[in-house]
């Protein structure tokens, strides 16, 4: 079999990079290790940058988008007696939208399904090969059991954190950074109209809490927990009083409701550099994590292909190799932005520490509640600054 460009994994940032570069007029092949059932019910981000639905919408996935997606104007900051409004169009004259990552998927898939390039689902095995020349090849053994040769141009390593493209590229000479963090979310699904028109970011004495939304009769909610902590060890009703008591406000209450999904995740940064060797080029969760608080690990990975996607038409339409030269150290550029202010957002709303972290924590906050210059420095970079930072 042949492509222009192989691409590994089929999370947002694989089929997107698939559905940019065949509007484009370049072929490529999806290779996706599990089945689709399993990669269209992964829960996880809900928060959309305007550049990303933007993207989604000129790429012809974002009508579902446009009807269902909840346009969101601010967020609210909480603290103990405060909970304090970040107007964003004010601010920085943009906005972020409320839309599930399964619901991206989903529309991603049924576009490359419905007459795109094909996309193999439950496929096994998954090597490269030749990287370093002009004529790299993935090996796989395909859903039926049968060994398969993938001849390319480019290979695209977007099979997030646990893949197998990452090491290739370390192995020809890079670089990685980590700082893991003394603590995790326990996140919930529950059937409940959210209370809250905006996301609630809550620092409280007992930790954070994250009040947020996938439509107007569902909730997304978080509560900060060891990271050992065991789901079988939260009931319910524990995880609402927790919710009860973080959120509290005078007059104001948490709608509780059938609780659908639970689950603990880890809290993580890590970035790997550089985002190339040879013909294998990494995108999205394959080079770097966030800590969720701020919401960018989608949106950073849908940055990185539309950086990619350019490059790659460049290369194989233009055989100009300018942008695929620079794409690691664009692509890096905002990678360290978004990764600096989700360790900004996660350090300042976690407790974790004394009680003198906590009073800076706390001076944090009212500065930003007290300061336009404080609070618009946030707003920029939670609704997403330019593609090329
Ligand atoms: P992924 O979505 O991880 O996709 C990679 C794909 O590659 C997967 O489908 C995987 O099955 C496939 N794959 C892996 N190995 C192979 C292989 N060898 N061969 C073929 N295919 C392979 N971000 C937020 O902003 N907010 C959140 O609330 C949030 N919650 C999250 C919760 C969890 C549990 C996780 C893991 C992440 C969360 N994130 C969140 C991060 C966000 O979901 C990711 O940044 C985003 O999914 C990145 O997309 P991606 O396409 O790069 O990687
Ligand atoms: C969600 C996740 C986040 O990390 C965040 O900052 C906001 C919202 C969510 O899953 O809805």
């Amino acid at each position: 079999m042949r492509t222009q460009v192989g691409i590994i994994g089929a999370g947002p940032a694989g089929l997107l990079l698939s559905r940019l570069l065949h509007l484009r007029g370049i072929d490529s092949v999806v290779l996706e290790n599990r089945s689709r059932d399993y990669v269209e019910a992964r829960i996880r981000a809900g928060i959309l940058e305007q550049h990303t639905v933007d993207t989604l919408t000129d790429a012809g996935v974002g009508d579902r988008l446009q009807r269902e997606g909840l346009e969101h104007r601010g967020i609210y900051l909480q603290y103990p007696g405060t909970r304090h409004k970040l107007d964003f169009p004010e601010l920085c004259g943009r906005t972020v939208w409320v839309y599930g990552q399964t619901e991206v998927t989903k529309d991603l898939i049924k576009a490359q399904l419905d007459g795109g390039p094909p996309l193999l689902f439950d496929v096994s095995d998954v090597s490269v090969e030749d990287v370093d020349g002009d004529s790299p090849r993935i090996r796989f053994t395909g859903a039926d059991g049968t060994p398969q040769v993938l001849e390319c141009d480019a290979i695209a390593g977007t099979d997030g954190f646990h893949g197998v493209s990452r090491p290739v590229v370390q192995a020809g000479s890079g670089r990685v950074w980590e700082r893991t963090y003394p603590y995790a979310w326990l996140g919930i699904l529950a059937d409940a109209a959210p209370a809250t028109d905006e996301l609630i970011y809550a620092w409280h004495p007992d930790g954070f809490a994250l009040y947020s939304m996938r439509s107007p009769k569902v909730s997304r909610l978080y509560l900060q927990v060891d990271p050992g902590e065991k789901i079988e060890d939260w009931s319910d009703d524990r995880i609402w009083e927790n919710l009860a008591t973080r959120f509290a406000l005078d007059g104001w209450e948490v709608n509780t409701g059938t609780i659908t999904e639970k689950s603990v995740l880890p809290m993580r940064s890590f970035v790997s550099a550089p985002l190339r060797r040879g013909r294998l080029f990494l995108a999205g969760d394959a080079a770097h994590i966030v800590p969720p608080t701020g919401a960018k690990g989608l949106n950073l990975a849908v940055a990185d292909v539309t950086l990619l996607a350019s490059a790659l038409v460049r290369l194989l339409q233009e055989k100009q190799t300018d942008l695929v030269d620079s794409y690691s150290d664009r692509a890096l550029a905002r990678v360290w932005r978004c990764t600096h202010f989700s360790w900004f957002m996660t350090s300042m709303l976690h407790r974790s520490g004394d009680d003198f972290d906590a009073e800076l924590q706390l001076s944090q906050l009212r500065r930003i509640a007290q300061s336009e210059p404080a609070a618009r420095e946030l707003a920029e970079n939670y609704t997403g600054l330019p593609l090329e930072y």
